[in-house]
């Protein structure tokens, strides 16, 4: 349920930001991107999730949701999947401008730079909706000052997944504050394994494989110089957090940086 040119039919809960929706693009049936109005007191750190809902009813259902947008923006930005009977993207795959969407006060997570010892290549491993937080983050010019290298690796099912990463990265790459940082130093890999793709394979196996290196003129991942942010499914966060270990990577957090770190992508 969304009322639309009305007020908001149930208060913001306590701790809860009231925002407007200023911009809806959807890609697939299953996935789309909005905007809201950024408050100026809202403070994050590129990479960071905060919980979202909508002012449907007295107790809202909040999900986490890692913001797409870079620390410096003046909107947020959100990525996400439309899931069917899904408590919130039900409803929220509705929104439109001029919307009300409510968010907690408080962002957190760890695929920040702070979680991570200095490198010199960043690798950003990403399925699915999984690719929202490094679309914050390689728009972020702390990035590429912290790294000689961005890698992104996106995998998707299918080829119309993988507009959204793609779109991000031609922007950045455009960028009037970052494009020139960004421009020969952010690579991405995209991969779809359900349909008919010049790569079409899962990010993990073109790591285990060997390939990537190939295809990037990079060497093997290693302790020294590799650092690896991990967002997508459960089984995609197993499988990476295995590629790091065996190369030699131990996890890092806020307080205690190190050489990868991993976060599951929302759904619903
Ligand atoms: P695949 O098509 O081979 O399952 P999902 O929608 O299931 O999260 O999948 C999104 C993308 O992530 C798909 O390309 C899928 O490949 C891939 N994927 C699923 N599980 C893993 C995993 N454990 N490691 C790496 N990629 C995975």
């Amino acid at each position: 349920l969304i009322l639309r040119g009305a007020p908001a039919p149930f208060a913001a809960p306590a701790g809860c930001h009231a925002l407007t929706v200023t911009e809806v693009q959807h890609y697939t049936d299953r996935l789309f991107r909005f905007r809201v109005t950024r408050p100026a007191s809202f403070r994050f750190r590129s990479g960071e999730f905060v919980m979202i809902g909508l002012p449907n009813a007295e107790r809202p259902v909040m999900r986490a949701y890692s913001i797409a947008s870079p620390a410096w923006d003046d909107t947020l930005e959100f990525y996400s999947i439309k899931v069917t009977d899904g408590p919130l993207t039900e409803h929220l795959q509705q929104i439109r401008e001029g919307d009300t969407l409510l968010m907690r006060q408080k962002a957190t997570g760890t695929l920040v730079l702070d979680a991570l010892r200095p490198g010199k290549r960043l690798w950003m491993l990403s399925t699915g909706t999984g690719i929202a937080p490094f679309a914050s983050l390689i728009r972020d010019p702390e990035t590429y000052e912290r790294f000689d290298q961005v890698l992104l690796l996106h995998g998707c099912r299918e080829v119309a997944e993988l507009a959204y990463g793609a779109e991000i990265t031609e922007a950045t790459r455009h960028d009037p504050l970052v494009g020139e940082l960004a421009h020969d130093r952010l690579r991405l890999v995209n991969s779809a394994t359900r349909e008919d793709y010049p790569v079409r394979r899962r990010i993990t196996d073109l790591i285990t494989s060997g390939d990537i290196c190939d295809m990037l003129g990079v060497p093997p991942m290693a302790a020294e110089d590799d650092r690896v942010m991990i967002c997508g499914s459960i089984a995609m966060l197993a499988d990476c957090k295995a590629i790091c270990l065996s190369a030699g990577l131990t996890e890092g957090a806020n307080n205690r940086p190190a050489e990868f770190v991993v976060e599951k992508a929302f759904v619903d």
